[in-house]
């Protein structure tokens, strides 16, 4: 085999800047000089809001949806929908996203970290029901970079126990659990829209997120939560205990901008072909590496269709096939030989300071992360050790972009390149 390039040879990967497909930035322009022009700058449950609202809602498939200005207020309102408080838990794998859950920290509610399935990467559902107490007011997986978490044994977990499941599927827009599109399978999903094509969250728009559910009740309090004057919201609000509530509802505003929500709209049009052919580099990609010394492609359940790919495709780095040869050579090599690829840069969730040492969120020795707090046991902080897979897997994780109309050849010369850091490793060593 030739010379790798990290000691001197020709690199495997000549192709520089691959994809070739482009962001619609005129018709992004439009969208948002039709709003400009109308003078139409604020605003919901009315015009284009509600229309990109009703059209998403269609695509998943559910009852409700409401668009707000984050996918971390989507979460949280969600939190609330479910009567998440003060002295409850949530569950959520330490392989995650601090705006996973902070709207549940911020409600008075205590994360419980979980760990997570090793070849998945994925929330391990065994390990969650392990963590239930008394106090587990919500589960919350994460679709995490597209990938489905096990959603038949969560959804079961949810029904024993009577525990609410929130998916945060801020990666995942247009994936799917057995032929059923994410955001309508638990009890609420949220996804997140922000960033901008075609690096940016699957929908996007600048900053902005969507909560969809079956449940009447959860719509109508997340309604009353935090859409202060959204238009029509007395009428929608039929149940008892929200009915007859004025317009200002309880008083926040996290609607989304609706500028944001128009350049979103027109990142939706293309989101199943972005999707279909990001999945066909994947599986092409997934194929050729299986067979490679040094690395494999995260598992997908079998009855999962991935989708939206946010953060890329991960591949779980296997020095015990290379001899223990230190990831930071192998990636080296393989940049050198021209692969987009990157090592997982995040830590883990628990072995944050705060979760680490506890934090007085409120002030005055009040707080979940504290000492007892409406009946929460004393806090005693999270540790190296405590998520013995999730510290495991957490250094090997590796990512390559998910391309959509990569340059041709470039797929192929990936792969070389792969094949060509495997058979010449012991040069690296
Ligand atoms: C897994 C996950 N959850 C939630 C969020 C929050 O979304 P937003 O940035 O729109 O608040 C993100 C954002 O990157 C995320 O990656």
């Amino acid at each position: 085999m030739a010379e790798l390039a990290i000691l001197g040879g020709k690199p495997a990967v000549t192709i520089k800047d691959p994809e070739r497909w482009r962001p619609p930035i005129e018709e992004e322009k439009k969208a948002v000089c039709e709003l400009i022009e109308e003078r139409f700058l604020s605003g919901s449950g009315t015009g284009l809001p509600k229309q990109f609202e009703e059209e998403f809602r269609e695509y998943v498939g559910c009852k409700y949806c409401l668009t707000v200005d984050h996918g971390s207020t989507a979460l949280a309102s969600a939190f609330y929908a479910v009567k998440v408080g003060p002295g409850d838990e949530i569950i959520t794998p330490t392989l995650g996203y601090l705006g996973t859950y902070t709207g549940a920290l911020h409600l008075g509610a205590r994360p419980v970290f979980c760990d997570i399935d090793p070849e998945t990467l994925l929330i391990d559902p065994e390990d969650v029901e392990r963590r239930i107490t008394k106090r587990t007011r919500a589960i919350v997986p994460i679709h995490l970079w597209g990938n489905v978490c096990d959603m038949d044994a969560l959804m079961d977990i949810g029904r024993r126990y009577g525990i609410p499941i929130i998916e945060d599927a801020a990666h995942a827009h247009g994936a799917e659990w057995d032929g059923v599109k994410v955001g309508n399978i638990g009890d609420l999903t949220c996804f997140s829209l922000q960033g901008c094509l075609p690096w940016g969250k699957p929908v996007c728009g600048g900053e902005g997120g969507i909560v969809t559910t079956n449940v009447r009740e959860f719509y109508e309090r997340m309604l009353a939560y935090c859409h202060l004057h959204r238009a029509g919201i007395t009428d929608e609000l039929t149940l008892p205990e929200y009915r007859g509530l004025d317009s200002e509802v309880l008083g926040l505003k996290w609607r989304a901008h609706p500028l944001a929500l128009a350049i979103a709209r027109v990142s939706f049009k293309s989101l199943d072909y972005r999707n279909r052919r990001r999945d066909e580099f994947r599986r092409k990609l997934f194929e050729a590496l299986e067979g490679i010394p040094g690395v494999k492609p995260v598992k997908t359940y079998p009855k999962a269709k991935p989708g939206g790919f946010y953060g890329g495709l991960k591949l779980i780095y296997q020095p015990e096939e290379l001899e223990g040869l230190p990831i930071d050579r192998y990636v080296e090599a393989l940049k050198a030989e021209g692969v987009p690829i990157s090592r997982y840069g995040r830590q883990l969730e628990h072995l944050r300071t705060i979760f680490r040492r506890g934090f007085d969120l409120w002030g005055h020795g009040r707080g979940p992360l504290g000492g007892e707090f409406f009946g929460l046991p004393p806090f005693e902080g999270y540790k190296e050790g405590d998520f013995p897979v999730a510290e495991r897997m957490v250094g090997r994780i590796l990512s390559i972009p998910a391309y959509i109309d990569p340059e041709d050849g470039f797929l192929e010369q990936v792969i070389k390149a792969f094949e060509k850091v495997a058979a010449n490793y012991k040069q690296l060593l």
